[in-house]
């Protein structure tokens, strides 16, 4: 398909490739955290905070992620150390004193299974966090605090459901303070944005449809800085690969400038098909701005463009979820500009189907 035959302002010609509805969770995505906060609220029995030394989540991929939003907004406020594995391994440092959350969408997940089986037995607390599958069968199973969310979406348009529940939680129990609060106003907030950004909107109007129509034929490069908007561009890279089906890479101020500042030296060609999108904040760090201008400046006749986004928000929470929210729009929209429905990820499901095979 030629790319300009597709005009992002026709909402039914949209329709006919997004077929599974995909720009449709993205505006429910307001309504989604609210019912999250009622889940989270869900009863459950969950272990005394002047017991814990550690929090870990497990996850991988779109529920994984649950994992960095909650570290990076708790991280300035939490006691204890607080980590998200994507992996087999477990660290040695999760004992009977470690409070660990299981998230996995489809609660199938082997990673996040077998250090589940695992943390178990070195005595941690697990609580669940799914809509179903092994996990939910093993928290029946064991008597795990559950908190079961609704089933039929993308794991990666559940966010909110996956990752509502674990701040819920850390909150309950005294861990982090406020957040949910922070939470509950965002949403407001959200349900603006989503009108915003939604298919609605026309393109001289919507951010989101023109950055996304700036990226076609080019590879989304996206910079963040470390906390909540490094997670952010985490999720904008991710939303890229599996809605737009494009490759894409992420990175953060400022460990970049350590390594990544010098990469762009060679391989022009390249360099000059991507588009690096800087995630900011009004009020960030004076010394990360300069890093910003300084790293820019060194860099812009290496890249093929540069677009700045600047979170909008009063709050940390609200400004991770603006951040969210127009990644979330624009990886959709380029999905529709090329011609890709943005739901199927036949591949992550033909790996998954292969490795079975193999088990
Ligand atoms: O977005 C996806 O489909 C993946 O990243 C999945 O989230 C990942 O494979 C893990 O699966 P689940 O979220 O069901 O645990």
């Amino acid at each position: 398909m030629d790319y300009a035959e597709v005009n992002l302002d026709d909402v039914e010609g949209v329709a006919t490739i997004d077929t599974a509805g995909m720009l449709g969770a993205l505006e429910r995505f307001p309504q989604q955290v609210r019912e999250a906060i009622e889940i989270g609220r869900a009863p459950a029995e969950l272990p005394d905070a002047a017991d814990l030394r550690a929090v870990v989540v497990l996850g991988m991929g779109g529920s994984g992620i649950s994992g960095d939003v909650v570290g990076s907004l708790a991280a300035d406020s939490l006691g204890v150390p607080m980590s998200t594995v994507k992996g087999y391994r477990l660290p040695g440092f999760v004992d009977e004193n470690t409070l660990v959350f299981a998230v996995s969408y489809s609660g199938n997940t082997e990673e996040t299974l077998g250090c589940v089986e695992e943390a178990l037995g070195r005595g941690a607390t697990v609580v669940a966090v799914t809509s179903g599958g092994r996990l939910a069968e093993i928290a029946g199973e064991r008597d795990l605090p559950l908190f079961q969310v609704p089933g039929g979406l993308q794991p990666r348009a559940a966010l909110g459901y996956l990752f509502v529940p674990v701040l819920s939680a850390l909150e309950r129990i005294g861990l982090v303070h406020g957040l949910l609060e922070e939470l509950g106003a965002a949403c407001e907030m959200l349900d603006e944005r989503v009108q915003e950004y939604g298919v609605v909107t026309p393109l001289d109007d919507n951010p989101a449809k023109r950055l996304a129509r700036d990226l076609v034929g080019f590879l989304p490069v996206i910079y963040g800085s470390e906390g909540p908007l490094a997670v952010a561009a985490l999720r904008w890279k991710a939303q890229f690969n599996e809605n737009s089906k494009v490759p894409a890479f992420y990175n953060w101020f400022p460990e970049l400038n350590h390594n990544e500042t010098v990469g762009w030296n060679h391989l022009e060609d390249i360099g000059s098909r991507c588009h690096l999108i800087v995630l900011r904040e009004q009020d960030e760090r004076p010394r990360v701005a300069r890093r910003i201008e300084i790293t820019l400046d060194l860099i812009k006749d290496d890249v093929g463009h540069i677009t700045h986004v600047f979170a909008r928000g009063s709050s940390r929470v609200e400004r991770l979820l603006d951040l969210v929210c127009f990644g979330d729009h624009t990886s959709v929209f380029l999905a529709l500009a090329l011609g890709q429905d943005p739901t199927p990820v036949t591949r992550i499901e033909e790996f998954k189907r292969r490795l079975a095979e193999q088990s």
